[in-house]
């Protein structure tokens, strides 16, 4: 008998960004806040017991896909068999700073499990999470939260109001383990002033429902200095009214958080007059109250 459910795997943004030091096993110590946006992908799932295979079908194909290794460490975790079956329907843009496979794996952990009638342990799927991605981890808790270590150590923020905001992904890729090279950073750098900065922000940003936060993204220097094209979007997004406008992630997304959904519109209007369709998405941040509520009513229509 096959199960099967679709769920929708949304996006993220960091709100802030700051990386510390080198560390030992070549990832880096960071600061960021992350925060879930409503730029989803739709992921069908299926599951047969027997004979494991898994099959994926997308509208992009994409080499190495997180989703597959993720359905991997599931069969293992579980001590399963039997056929899984994906059909990706992508609408995140590809290694643009929005955590789109990221986000993948995780909804693969949370629904894959139930699916095959073997719920794993919340303690389980963090630990699995990690493993898979550094990204991961935050995607099991959505809305607005604080990433520590590598960013697999998370603190969530309280929610704040639904702002509207606008992603703008030019066709420019970075690559993210380029991206961290280029900062430099040493293994014994002074961090205290970065972490006072950082945890100044993160208590506004708790505190204050507004959205003029003094964000920084450390990776713009390096990607900027690459790509002045983002640096002059961010500059035109600021111009339109956005506070923060930022780069997300190592890029290439900029992002900007509006006000009121007329300057953010006005701004979506103009961009796209320069950009092509799938190059501006019109969002609003997703709490974390409307993140839990999603993947309950998702996790429910499991059908067998
Ligand atoms: O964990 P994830 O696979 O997303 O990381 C991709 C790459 O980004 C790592 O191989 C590493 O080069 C870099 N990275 C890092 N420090 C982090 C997260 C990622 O150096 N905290």
């Amino acid at each position: 008998m096959t199960a099967h459910v679709r769920v929708r795997s949304l996006a993220k943004i960091n709100l802030d960004l700051r990386i510390l030091n080198k560390r030992p096993d070549g990832y880096h110590d960071l600061r960021t806040i992350f925060q879930t946006v409503s730029l989803a992908d739709t992921i069908d799932l299926e599951y047969t017991p027997g004979q494991s295979r898994i099959d994926i079908k997308s509208n992009l194909s994409i080499p190495d896909n997180l989703v597959v290794k993720t359905a991997d460490s599931v069969l293992a975790a579980t001590h399963k068999t039997g056929r899984v079956g994906f059909v990706l329907r992508k609408r995140i843009p590809l290694g643009a700073g929005l955590g789109g496979g990221s986000s993948n794996a995780a909804a693969v952990l949370m629904a894959l499990p139930r699916l095959m009638g073997k719920p794993l342990p919340m303690e389980k799927l963090r630990e699995l999470a990690a493993t898979l991605g550094s990204d991961v981890p935050f995607f099991l808790l959505g809305g607005t939260a604080a990433g520590l270590g590598r960013g697999t150590e998370l603190y969530p923020l309280p929610d704040h109001p639904s702002f509207p905001a606008l992603l703008i992904t030019p066709g420019i890729h970075v690559s993210t383990p380029d991206a961290y090279r280029a900062l430099k950073r040493g293994s014994t750098a002074d961090v205290t002033a970065q972490i006072q900065e950082f945890q100044t922000l993160a208590w506004r940003m708790a505190n204050a429902p507004s959205t003029a936060w003094d964000c920084v993204n450390d990776f713009e220097m390096v990607v900027f200095g690459q790509h002045p094209q983002l640096k002059s979007i961010k500059g035109k997004l600021l111009k339109l009214g956005a506070r923060p406008a930022l780069m997300s992630g190592s890029g290439s997304t900029l992002f900007g958080i509006f006000p009121s959904r007329e300057l953010r519109d006005r701004a979506a209007r103009i961009f796209r007059r320069e950009f092509a369709g799938d190059q501006v998405h019109s969002v609003q941040l997703v709490s974390r109250s409307r993140y839990s509520a999603l993947w309950r009513r998702q996790l429910e229509s499991v059908r067998g």
